[in-house]
């Protein structure tokens, strides 16, 4: 990887750079019939609300726009998606969904509709993922959303609205992984990288993304049918999850990776560690398969091993920005269009109980309105 892949070093340039991001030069400008539609006085949302016994149950309803939480900017929304975090905040698991009523959806795209901060004028193309969206706060399931201005990416050049949510937060947590990595020094030439819960959002994400910037990559997964769709999306080698845990107490397994993006966690997570090379490095950025961590220090004492942490959600606005400008420009996955399913707010239920069972390979995009 040259050094302009890394965002780290602040040399960072992918496309929208420097070429009037969102400012209506191109397919993705300002939409000028915006600023001329009133703001709604009701909004649809999938709400999350407590039941009798204890229980929550989600739908879709209808909401009056006053309850909105505060915000400087309020966005049309075109579409958002769905990640593992919105299917627990769906259930109203409290690690996520903070109080009830609940709206989930940690990731939104569409337009600004009213705006208290410059340069989100109305009919600006935006997007927002993480902070407290969808878990503190209402999120990107709903018609509408108004969010700090702080909150808000202008949509890149290079993406549109439905691309900028097929990568979601997903794609912004791999981004995030393959800079952990590219920071620590590992490149093409390292060696191998695994990813693992490679069908998952993060994972195929990933595995894309790592394959065009030219890593090897070995892809771990659970689905055995899944080979030849991962080996489409570049993955060298493909894995079974048997193939990588070692469940043994040693200390230090014999050294494979170059580096890692792990999104499973607990022994998967652990045996990684233990199984890289000299100066390589793990990017954790999930908990599918546990969230405890059976460890010595070995690895970091014995062959200067990074375990870098990744969280999307409070990633600072400038790097996010960097971030987001690689996602549309020099590391936009090949084949985004066909890495997601499409489904509309009222069709969601299903898809929340498939990702919970780890069934869904790829991502689910949902259209909010017409999706335009
Ligand atoms: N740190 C952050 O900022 C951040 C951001 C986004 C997501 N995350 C976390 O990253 C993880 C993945 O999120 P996602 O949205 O990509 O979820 P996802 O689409 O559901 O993908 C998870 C994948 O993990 C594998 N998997 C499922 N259950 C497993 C188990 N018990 N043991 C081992 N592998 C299992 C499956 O892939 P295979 O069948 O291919 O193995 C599954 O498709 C979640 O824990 C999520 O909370 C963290």
């Amino acid at each position: 990887m040259n050094e302009d892949a890394n965002p780290i070093n602040g040399q960072g340039r992918g496309a929208g750079d420097g070429t009037g991001e969102g400012l209506g030069q191109g397919p993705h400008g300002i939409r000028e019939g915006e600023s001329r539609r009133a703001l709604p006085e009701s909004i649809r949302c999938f709400l999350v609300e407590r039941t009798e016994k204890e229980r929550t149950s989600g739908s879709v309803t209808t909401r009056p726009f006053a309850e909105l939480p505060d915000g400087d900017v309020v966005i049309r929304v075109a579409w958002s998606s769905l990640n593992y975090k919105d299917a627990l905040a769906a259930l109203g698991h409290p690690g996520v969904a903070r109080k009830l009523p609940h709206v989930p959806g940690i990731d939104a795209a569409g337009y600004v509709v009213h705006s208290d901060a410059d340069p989100f004028v109305p009919g600006r193309p935006v997007l927002v993922t993480g902070y407290e969206l969808g878990a503190g706060r209402w999120g990107g399931w709903s018609s509408h959303i108004r969010v700090p201005a702080d909150w808000v990416v202008p949509l890149p050049d290079g993406l549109t609205l439905r691309e900028s949510m097929v990568l979601g937060t997903a794609g912004f947590t791999a981004a995030m992984s393959v800079a952990a990595l590219a920071a620590h020094g590992i490149s093409p030439d390292s060696g191998p990288i695994a990813v693992t819960g490679a069908t998952g959002g993060v994972g195929c994400l990933a595995v894309s993304m790592l394959s065009r910037l030219g890593y090897h990559v070995a892809a771990v997964t659970g689905k055995a049918d899944r080979k030849a769709w991962l080996a489409d999306l570049g993955a060298r080698e493909i894995l079974a999850r048997s193939d990588v845990l070692d469940t043994t107490p040693r200390a230090l397994l014999s050294a494979r990776w170059a580096g890692a993006v792990d999104t499973v966690g607990g022994p998967v997570l652990a045996t990684l560690v233990r199984s890289t090379k000299v100066d390589g490095c793990v990017a954790a950025c999930g908990l599918v398969g546990g969230a405890d961590l059976a460890l010595t220090v070995y690895p970091f004492l014995l062959r200067g091993v990074h375990l870098a942490g990744i969280d999307s959600a409070l990633c600072p606005y400038a790097k996010r920005r960097a971030l987001w400008r690689h996602l549309a420009g020099d590391w936009k996955p090949r084949d985004l269009d066909r890495l997601a399913t499409d489904v509309v707010l009222d069709d969601v239920g299903p898809r929340i109980d498939a990702i919970l069972a780890g069934r869904i390979a790829g991502r689910t995009v949902i259209r909010v309105g017409d999706g335009s």
